[in-house]
């Protein structure tokens, strides 16, 4: 059965103090009552992991980076790479974010860069994939999705994409409130299912967690996670509340 996964992204939010304090109510909260069987990660900012690493259980509570460099190393001003987060003992990396690809120029070069570089380093990759509100209202979503796809993660070996979580958020969702309808959110996962195995056969596209971010919430997870291809989600807004994301977690009770 693939795993089922539910992964805050912080973004640029929490001082170090904050964030190390959520850090430890989303332990308490999942130790105290959270579903045994989806793994909770948290992705605070860079500068918060190590601490947060110290902070969590590792076996309630896993920590991911929300990005890493595309140069294993050197002369490169501001950037972390890969390999730092993982000697933190940070375990996944979020990678293709849209807020990324948007606001700080990623393309498909970049992120392959980063990809390769995350799983060199045993970091698993958190990628992420989704359409702009135009391409929705045109109809033309799964071309689009597809598309990223193939300038991606399907160049990757085979061995290499059973390592990856994909998160289908799509944009005009994100921090909008406006949530995909629980269909909608099906229809795409399911797609994006289709697609894998017709790259890497079925067994692989089974055991693929997709996961849906975007608005995701207490009150609407429960109906998103109760699709059959639904394996969890990426959560930001949401994420920052200890409770909330207690909710969140248990969306498959
Ligand atoms: P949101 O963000 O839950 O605040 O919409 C999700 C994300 O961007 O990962």
């Amino acid at each position: 059965m693939r795993k089922k996964i539910v992964a805050g992204n912080w973004k640029c939010n929490t001082t170090l103090q904050a964030g190390v304090e959520l850090a430890k109510a989303v332990t308490e909260v999942v130790k105290a009552s959270g579903d045994p069987e989806v793994q909770v990660v948290v992705c605070p900012p860079f500068v918060h992991i190590t601490k947060v690493v110290e902070t969590v259980d590792n076996n309630q509570v896993k920590v991911g980076a929300q990005n890493c460099a595309a140069e294993a190393k050197g002369a490169f001003t501001g950037e972390v790479s890969a390999e730092m987060v993982r000697s933190t003992g940070a375990e996944y990396v979020i990678l293709g974010h849209s807020e990324r690809r948007e606001y700080y120029a990623e393309d498909s070069a970049v992120l392959n860069k980063k990809l390769a570089l995350a799983l060199a380093n045993g970091l698993t990759p958190i990628y992420c994939c989704g359409e702009p509100l135009s391409i929705r209202e045109a109809g033309t979503q799964n071309e689009y999705v597809k598309k990223q796809f193939e300038e991606t993660i399907f160049h990757l070996s085979e061995e290499d994409f059973r390592k990856l979580v994909i998160a289908y958020e799509p944009i005009w969702a994100i921090g909008t409130g406006k949530t995909a309808t629980s269909a909608q959110a099906q229809e795409m996962h399911a797609w994006l299912r289709g697609l894998i195995a017709g790259k890497f056969g079925n067994d692989v596209a089974e055991s693929t967690s997709i996961l849906y971010g975007g608005s995701c919430n207490a009150g609407n997870a429960k109906e998103l996670f109760a699709n059959p291809d639904v394996d969890g989600g990426l959560i930001g807004g949401a994420s920052l509340d200890a409770n909330s994301f207690l909710a969140i977690v248990n969306g498959y009770n």
